[in-house]
């Protein structure tokens, strides 16, 4: 068996030896994880059986060589095991295990480990056979090309384009390709991390920096990090790359490239507001700092929650303030989702429908409930759409993906439908008491796992207080384990929206551009209009909008992506061009899959779709290959 390189042996020792005396696992790490009031959490996704030996504290140490990228690790896991089970169970894919030993007592023995049968993209698991008296797990590793939660830009992909870049996307199932780990939402665990990169570059995590970094020989610096909250593993992340901080407020900041930096510092600056909204509404602000973390265009989603540090897109960076809902949706998940956490992923709408729900109390807290009410209603719009476009059962909100990959769950449902159901709630219950409610459910159940049924029990005894007439005229059941949506949807009507989509009628119509109102109009506004002009409109009129806003030449992602949906199939082709750079230029998701889609629908579409995506391909993150690769029928 090949033992770890000699150098990486040698200064990981002393680093072991010194954070592993920084931090003891908090009180919370130890309530493992049975789901609440008794409902048992079984996770089809996760080989681990926590049931019987969970994870509690995790001490890593990362060394992060973009030459070969690779990550050469070592995870020293504490364990909890009450029984005196026999064996720990990880969950690890494409991961290279070299060695593992045992500590017991403040010894240190070699252990043994045994890797399972290869399963499609749940990996492998990894067996290791432990002492009932066994304190901690150590296991070397390296990862391979087939990390999917990491992605490794070349210096050209980034704003600089002077230095590499690497991040993680650990959510939903990914964490197990860097880190071996106990991969389900389950199972929290407090950490501290050593992380050695290139000397020129920086690492963030989601989780407190200690200190300055270290120089090291070669040069290259240490970064030490600590995880005082339990997270769960989905919630692992590191980002590499040539950042610089800007403070935003007292507890809040915003990490990006030198050239993106003050432009990003601007368009957050209301996010010291939204905290303190957020604590007003729904309790206080558990962990500590909140930094928002801007990565170069390929990452693949809006934003990602990572605890103390959101991951988002550069793509909100609209230079109007016009898309920071999303800030307010990745710090509202810092209660629902981060404090209380889907067990599984078939409770996926506890996490985002809960999320989406907190988003527009804070978006309307501090924009007004106008304009609040007109992102609200882009949302029912994008969600009767996809309602129309899946399998019912996949429209309920509590899932069954069993055998499946979560990310089939990750559509419009569990976020809009599950907003809407818990507008619902608030209309029936009435504002003051369902906030009452609310705050009470993430007191309650902060830093644990919940099931949609351990959410239905705490609402039957609270607010229903057991009333079943009242569950049944409120259609409960209908809505978490129904299909669509259910005669009870609350209303979601803005006028400003409701004057956008006239005015794409009266443009339709044969009404000039110039004299369409559109004064004083938001991105939403724009998008309602797009989204409203008929698929046939013939090309001239595509131009006429074009030459009266501009719309080709628009910096605002959001705009840009709706005005290439309405071009393509009009053939109107001065945007073609555009919409190559734009391809080959942006990796997040929402924007590829339509146009991608939209392009797939003729036989030259598609070729031409191949055409940009061999281009763009390399540049794109695991995560939206999958999906790009489905829709064009890819074979790599
Ligand atoms: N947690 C999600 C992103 C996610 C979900 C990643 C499932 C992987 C699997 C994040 O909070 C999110 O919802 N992001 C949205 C933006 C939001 C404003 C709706 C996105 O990226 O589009
Ligand atoms: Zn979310």
């Amino acid at each position: 068996m090949d033992v770890p390189k000699q150098s990486l042996q040698g200064h990981l020792c002393a680093p072991f030896l010194l954070i592993c005396g920084l931090v003891l696992a908090s009180g919370c790490a130890g309530r493992q994880p049975t789901g609440p009031a008794g409902f048992p959490v079984k996770d089809p996704h996760s080989f681990s059986r926590p049931a019987e030996v969970s994870v509690t504290h995790l001490t890593l140490l990362l060394d992060v060589d973009f030459e070969t990228r690779t990550i050469k690790g070592e995870a020293a896991w504490r364990i909890r095991n009450p029984a005196g089970a026999r064996e720990l169970r990880l969950d690890t894919r494409g991961l290279t295990i070299r060695r593992v030993q045992l500590l017991e007592d403040g010894r240190i023995s070699e252990g043994s480990f045994l890797l399972g049968e290869q399963k499609p993209l749940l990996g492998q698991s990894l067996l290791v056979p432990i002492e009932p008296g066994t304190r901690e797990v150590l296991i070397a590793y390296e990862t391979t090309g087939e990390a999917d939660a990491l992605q490794w830009l070349a210096a050209r992909q980034t704003a600089g384009k002077k230095e590499p870049f690497l991040f993680t996307q650990s959510q939903a199932i990914l964490a197990r390709t860097w880190l071996p780990c106990q991969d389900t939402p389950a199972v929290r665990f407090t950490y501290t991390a050593a992380v050695e990169v290139p000397g020129s570059l920086s690492a963030v995590m989601s989780a407190g920096r200690k200190g300055d970094p270290k120089e090291l020989p070669g040069g290259r610096k240490r970064f030490l990090f600590e995880m005082p909250q339990a997270i769960p593993s989905y919630l692992m992340a590191l980002a590499v790359g040539d950042l610089v901080f800007r403070p935003l407020g007292r507890r809040s900041g915003v990490y990006a490239e030198p050239a993106v930096v003050e432009s990003a510092a601007w368009e957050f600056a209301d996010t010291e507001k939204m905290m303190e909204a957020c604590e007003e509404l729904f309790g206080p602000y558990r962990w500590g700092r909140y930094d928002i973390l801007v990565l170069p265009p390929s990452f693949p989603f809006g934003g990602m929650e990572n605890p103390r540090l959101t991951f988002a897109t550069p793509t909100i960076l609209a230079g109007d303030r016009s898309l920071v809902a999303l800030v307010a949706h990745e710090l509202a998940h810092s209660w629902s989702g981060n404090l209380v956490t889907n067990a599984t992923w078939d409770d996926f709408w506890l996490n985002e429908g809960f999320t989406v729900y907190l988003e527009h109390r804070i978006m309307e807290r501090l924009y007004g409930k106008e304009y609040d009410e007109m992102l609200a209603r882009l949302g029912l719009d994008e969600l009767s759409k996809t309602i129309q476009e899946l399998h019912p059962a996949d429209t309920h909100l509590k899932l069954d993906l069993r055998g499946r990959d979560p990310d089939d769950g990750m559509t419009d449902v569990a976020y809009e439908k599950g907003y809407l159901f818990l507008r619902m709630l608030e209309g029936a219950f009435g504002r003051e008491r369902w906030d009452t409610f609310l705050r009470s459910y993430f007191d309650r159940f902060s830093f644990q796992p919940m099931t949609t049924e351990g959410f239905l029990a705490f609402l039957d005894q609270g607010l229903l207080a057991g009333d079943r007439a009242l569950a049944k005229r409120l259609r409960i059941d209908e809505w978490v384990y129904g299909p669509g949506l259910p005669a009870n949807l609350p209303l979601v009507r803005s006028e400003a929206l409701r004057k956008a989509a006239a005015a794409a009628g009266y443009f339709s119509a044969g009404l000039g551009a110039e004299v369409l109102k559109t004064d004083g109009w938001t991105t939403h506004e724009w998008l309602h209009f797009l989204r409203h002009l008929p698929a046939d409109l013939p090309a001239d009129r595509l131009a006429d909008l074009d030459r009266v806003f501009g719309l080709t030449a628009s910096k605002n992602s959001e705009i840009l992506c709706q005005w290439f949906l309405a071009a393509l199939p009009a053939g109107y082709s001065p945007v073609m061009k555009p919409l190559e750079s734009f391809l080959v230029s942006v990796g997040r998701r929402k924007f590829l899959s339509p146009l991608y889609r939209e392009l797939a629908k003729t036989p030259g579409g598609l070729r031409r779709a191949q055409e940009i995506y061999a281009r763009a391909r390399p540049g794109y993150h695991p995560v939206a290959i999958g999906t790009i690769d489905e829709i064009l029928g890819w074979k790599d």
